[in-house]
């Protein structure tokens, strides 16, 4: 190009010398600015400068579109849009090729139009592509109307070399700002994430009003301020990993992770490395892995089952909790950690302690906060409102217009000794909703499990394990009953009417009962 100036121009060495000064400092002041606006603004009043002309256009292509976009004057927020092959500008995009048009009204390339919206009179023209390192024709940059004379080959080598750095810089611009718009999108996504998540997972997604489970609700928010290590016990299917969800997201940590392991799922042989994390190279072929006690850091670990945990594991468990840290399976240095424990079993840790499968010391660690989820039996009155909870979700998911249980269904769910405890009512529902062909839920749409059953031996709670009493058949059916009535009664804010509903009994069955009971008042 140097070649070119000295062979076509006349002007002195020192003019061409000033211009490449005047290049080289643009590119940097190009190369530093990252607002797309003042990008354009920066090209264009450079460019007329340097060639003397009176107006500068960049023209942006928009390949979705196929259109090309300019603002209508520098600093302002109206844009002009037209069709990518139309005018100079459009020749220019399809030849890749710059092009000086002297008289703008002769040329037949010419787009008037333009000159119309904008309210500005082009005589002439210096048109060239904005031309990426990668080739990409990005747009089109003009030069109008030389203030004395013609545009000569000086100005459009000029021209032609910002353009090729205005590329550049308005290419990065560009991919800064989509950049910019994605990871604003993607924080507003995961705002909104979180806090769908933790709406899902606080004490009001434990639905019961039985005395039990107010009580879990109660326990979880006292305790949810605190780091205290919590033992969740139950029957399978009771809510123990959605009682730990409500304790991670109800407590401080809710914003750290909540990591769930199943112990009972662990193979024996990848338990440590899988808890305690492991070192590269431990045994041939052994990649570096993170625990998922560290993974945890700051929030909560579940520890399902741990009732299965092996002996070797509930050693390593117990220094973790003591000494705040862990050591990774041939790692060198403990890492310290900020963990809370989250415990959840089926089994009875105490017979298992008796029975040296479980290790006393990590008992009593675990154990600083006790919540037992109560067996579905043992909370009959709380059956009706998980019942049309669950009816009302499968209902609404598969577009369903059944609102309602018939009085002989709910009967049959109350009544029923659901061994898989809420789990199963939630699958009994969800398979009823598929079933059903009316408007509400009738008893043919139940299992057959469910409906053959009668309410013959109620069986109080944890029967045999708790106290070891042994109480009569009669005592454990007036345990029962008092219980089911104090239920009904809560749940109905003590309309008796309503309980007696419940309760499937007549309302003078029901103040029957209550004398006999003296639950009265
Ligand atoms: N009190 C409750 N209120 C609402 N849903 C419950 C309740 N208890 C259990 N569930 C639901 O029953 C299913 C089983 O609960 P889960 O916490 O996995 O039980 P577990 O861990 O004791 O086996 C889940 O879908 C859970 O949301
Ligand atoms: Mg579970």
């Amino acid at each position: 190009m140097a070649n070119d100036y000295m062979k076509a121009d006349v002007k002195s060495p020192h003019t061409i010398l000033d211009k490449y000064t005047a290049l080289l400092d643009i590119s940097c002041r190009l190369n530093s600015e990252r607002n797309f606006d003042q990008l354009l603004k920066l090209i264009a009043d450079e460019a007329t400068k340097h060639v003397d002309a009176e107006r500068a256009t960049i023209f942006i292509l928009d390949k979705n579109k196929g259109e090309l976009w300019a603002k209508v004057a520098l600093g302002v927020s109206d844009t002009i849009r037209f069709d990518a092959r139309l005018g100079i500008a459009g020749a220019v995009l399809i030849a890749g090729k710059s092009l000086v048009v002297q008289d703008a009204y002769k040329s037949p390339l010419f787009y008037p139009s333009i000159d119309s919206i904008t309210g500005y009179q082009t005589r002439n023209i210096l048109s060239v592509p904005l031309r990426t390192p990668k080739q990409d024709i990005i747009g089109v940059f003009q030069v109008l109307n030389k203030r004395e004379g013609k545009f000569t080959t000086e100005d459009e080598h000029f021209v032609h070399a910002l353009a090729n750095q205005a590329a550049i810089a308005l290419e990065n611009a560009q991919a800064l700002a989509d950049l910019e718009a994605r990871q604003q999108q993607l924080i507003q996504e995961n705002q909104d994430l979180r806090k769908e998540v933790e709406e899902r997972f606080t004490t009001r997604t434990i639905l019961g009003t039985s005395s039990k489970i107010s009580d879990i609700r109660t326990l979880i928010e006292r305790t949810a301020e605190t780091s205290v290590s919590v033992l969740i016990t139950g029957e399978n299917g009771t809510g123990k990993e959605l009682s730990a969800r409500a304790i991670h997201y109800m407590s401080p940590r809710r914003n750290k992770p909540f990591v769930a392991v199943n112990s009972a799922a662990l193979p024996e042989t990848l338990v440590e490395s899988e808890l305690f994390g492991i070192e590269k190279g431990v045994a041939s072929g052994v990649e570096r892995r993170t625990g998922r006690i560290e993974s945890a850091n700051g929030g909560t670990l579940f520890l399902d089952e741990i009732g299965d945990l092996s002996l070797t594991a509930q050693a390593k468990l117990l220094r973790v909790l003591q000494e705040r840290e862990v050591e990774w399976v041939g790692g060198r240095r403990p890492v310290p950690i900020d963990i809370r424990l989250v415990a959840a079993t089926n089994k009875d840790l105490k017979e298992e302690i008796r029975q040296s499968r479980f290790r006393q010391d990590l008992f009593f660690r675990l154990n600083v906060i006790h919540i037992r989820m109560p067996a579905l039996r043992e909370i009959r009155a709380d059956i009706p409102v998980l019942a049309t909870h669950f009816l009302r979700k499968y209902a609404k998911e598969m577009g369903r217009e059944i609102q309602v249980f018939s009085h002989d269904a709910l009967k049959a769910l109350t009544t029923y000794h659901w061994p898989g405890n809420v789990r199963e009512l939630d699958n009994e529902v969800k398979r009823a909703v598929v079933l059903a062909t009316g408007r509400e839920i009738e008893v043919q749409d139940l299992s057959e499990a469910v409906t053959e059953e009668r309410l013959t031996t109620p069986e109080t709670e944890d029967s045999g394990k708790g106290s070891g009493e042994k109480q009569s058949l009669k005592d454990r059916v007036t345990t029962l009953e008092i219980q089911m009535i104090r239920d009904a009664m809560a749940q109905t804010d003590s309309d008796r009417r309503r309980a007696a509903k419940v309760l499937g009994l007549s309302h003078q069955g029901l103040l029957n009962k209550l004398k006999r009971y003296g639950l009265e008042d």
